[in-house]
């Protein structure tokens, strides 16, 4: 949840902020903003709106100055407006911050601040924090004032801040439950929520660890520990090419990231998953966390291990409906590794094992668990999870079972099929509701497409296991209403056929995704599948959903890469 970066070196620093800005949209996109320091005038310019938008309006780059910070807001506290933006300054104006996070004593903190005099023109938690600082620097220097700022915080924070009455140039950094990671340069030093942000500039990197706080000038960067002391941290290179995060010609990442499967297959089937095997083979009792996209592809692993003792868990209600325990082990899924909702549930899990699958090099939860096993899907752009939705399956394939063949084809020959896709798309770009159907292994696939059908095309849609639909679902089928159903050559296709001619009696327009001929004649559409190993048929399925959820998006006019109300990253419960 939002996206904060800064600069300092000889550059332009307003140009590197907006670009890195757009990297980090995804982030949050609610509202924009910079602060750049030029000799000693410290200038804000944010508002409402995209990053495009606003910088192009408020002319971001024409902003003299070679130190400055950025934020992209994904908003928790207070409404979306100017005022709610970041950065913000203290009273002198003198000091800037921008903040990812939520500060839990926010209330206390402020009523200190405001009886000594503070004055707030935002509602948010986070401008308190130039106003902290302010106050702690009337009698320390400007890196005590900052650790004490930081101290007095309770909850979480990635923060960037600067002074224009600092002795020196410097940067203030400090995270906490939320990502900030240091981009190391040649006579320049940048930090951001990501590594893409920076990816264009340098390739060598330090995440910063919880409770760190750091300081960077134009020539280095020093870690300190919250008692004041400095701390080593280890340096990161990264071999991603810049073009991995950027279009790269198509209309929008989201098409890109669903084109791309078919090489980062292969790069996400090399990963090493040896440790991983072994201790799942150690355990009897084991616990899939995820949200989201990830939870769906945790239900899939635990279909595939159905001799163990396995469940899938929404990581946000584990602590209300588990009890881990040393003969627990937990795999937690997670694309980005900084899902606050999936680091609690860790938290929660304090005596249990762990493995993270995560794509994110040196995130949060590869620090919270015993062992990583990533997914090499390279950076993902768009806030609907694709391509690292296809690696987590491969990797749970992988893990649970052999490691699978032919998947780069499979994906292939299901892209192939687009223009068909976006033929049928185009009947659906009217509807209001769609229900997706399967059954068996297949159900999280349907969960899986329904989500990303609902989240960028904004129609009701939901996926239910076929025999379901008897129990409720069926009276909202009426003349029209699209029912799209998995339904592959497998052991589940003939009670599957049973429920699509349910469906079609009340009038559903079936749309079916199939090899099967008695399905084929139920079907208005069909989206043809391979013929091919039947537990390997949920990445034959997967793909064209995503396709079709990004055709009518697209169609319905909205932007499928920044879904409203939407952030890709979710540091918050
Ligand atoms: C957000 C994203 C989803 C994602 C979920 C879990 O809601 O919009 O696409 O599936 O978070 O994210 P994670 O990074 O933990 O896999």
């Amino acid at each position: 949840m939002c996206g904060i970066i800064g600069y300092i070196g000889s550059n332009v620093a307003s140009q590197i902020l907006t670009e890195g800005l757009k990297r980090l949209e995804y982030r949050g996109y609610d509202s924009v903003g910079i602060a750049v320091l030029d000799n000693s005038s410290l200038e804000i310019r944010k508002d409402i709106g995209m990053v495009d938008e606003v910088s192009t309006a408020l002319q971001f780059t024409n902003v003299n100055g070679h130190i400055g910070l950025g934020h992209t807001r994904w908003a928790t506290h207070g409404s979306v407006c100017r005022e709610n933006s970041h950065p913000h300054f203290d009273s002198s104006k003198k000091i800037v911050a921008a903040h990812n996070g939520v500060i839990e004593n926010f209330s206390k903190l402020r009523d200190d601040l405001l009886s000594k005099g503070h004055k707030f023109v935002s509602d948010t938690d986070s401008e308190l924090i130039p106003h902290l600082i302010e106050e702690h620097a009337k009698d320390s220097n400007l890196l005590k004032a900052f650790i004490k700022s930081v101290l007095e915080i309770q909850g979480s924070y990635a923060i960037v801040a600067l002074s224009s009455a600092d002795s020196e140039e410097r940067l203030f950094l400090a995270r906490k439950n939320s990502p900030l990671i240091i981009g190391v340069g040649q006579g320049e030093m940048f930090c951001a929520s990501d590594i893409s942000a920076m990816l264009k500039h340098t390739k060598t990197f330090v995440p910063l660890e919880e409770g760190d706080i750091a300081i960077l000038t134009k020539t280095g960067y020093k870690v300190y520990s919250v008692d004041g002391s400095e701390v080593q941290r280890k340096q990161i290179t990264v071999d991603w090419n810049e073009d991995i995060a950027q279009k790269g010609g198509y209309s929008h990442f989201m098409l890109k990231e669903i084109h791309d499967q078919k090489h980062f297959i292969n790069e996400s089937l090399a990963t090493d998953v040896t440790e991983a095997k072994k201790l799942i083979g150690e355990y009897e009792k084991i616990h899939v966390l995820g949200c989201g996209t990830s939870y769906h592809a945790g239900l899939i692993l635990a279909h595939l291990l159905p001799d163990k003792n396995i469940h899938a868990f929404i990581a946000s209600d584990y602590p209300f409906v588990a009890k881990p325990d040393e003969k627990t082990l937990i795999i937690a899924i997670s694309q980005s590794g900084e899902t606050a909702d999936i680091l609690q549930a860790l938290r929660f899990a304090k005596n249990s094992s762990k493995i993270a699958i995560t794509n994110t090099v040196e995130s949060t939860i590869t620090r919270i668990c015993d062992i990583t096993v990533y997914l090499n899907s390279g950076p993902e752009i768009g806030v609907a999870a694709t391509k690292t939705f296809t690696s987590q399956l491969a990797v749970i394939f992988k893990l649970a079972r052999e490691k699978p063949v032919g998947l780069s084809a499979i994906i292939e020959k299901m892209i192939e099929k687009e223009n068909e896709i976006k033929a049928i798309a185009a009947k659906l770009a009217g509807s209001e509701h769609a229900f997706f159907l399967a059954r068996g292994l297949n159900v999280p696939i349907a969960n899986e497409g329904s989500l990303k059908f609902k989240e960028i095309t904004y129609i009701h849609s939901e996926a239910y296991p076929g025999g379901e639909l008897k129990h409720g679902t069926l009276s909202l089928i009426t003349d029209g209403t699209p029912i799209i159903a998995l339904a592959p050559k497998d052991e589940t296709v003939i009670k599957l056929l049973g429920n699509i001619k349910e469906a079609k009696a009340r009038g559903g327009l079936i749309i079916s995704l199939t090899n099967d001929d008695n399905v084929k004649e139920e079907s208005d559409f069909v989206i043809g599948l391979p013929d091919i190993e039947v537990s390997l048929y949920p990445f034959a399925l997967i793909v064209p959903l995503q396709l079709l959820a990004y055709h009518v998006s697209v169609l319905r006019g909205i932007n499928p890469d920044r879904p409203r109300n939407l952030a890709k990253s979710v540091t918050v419960e």
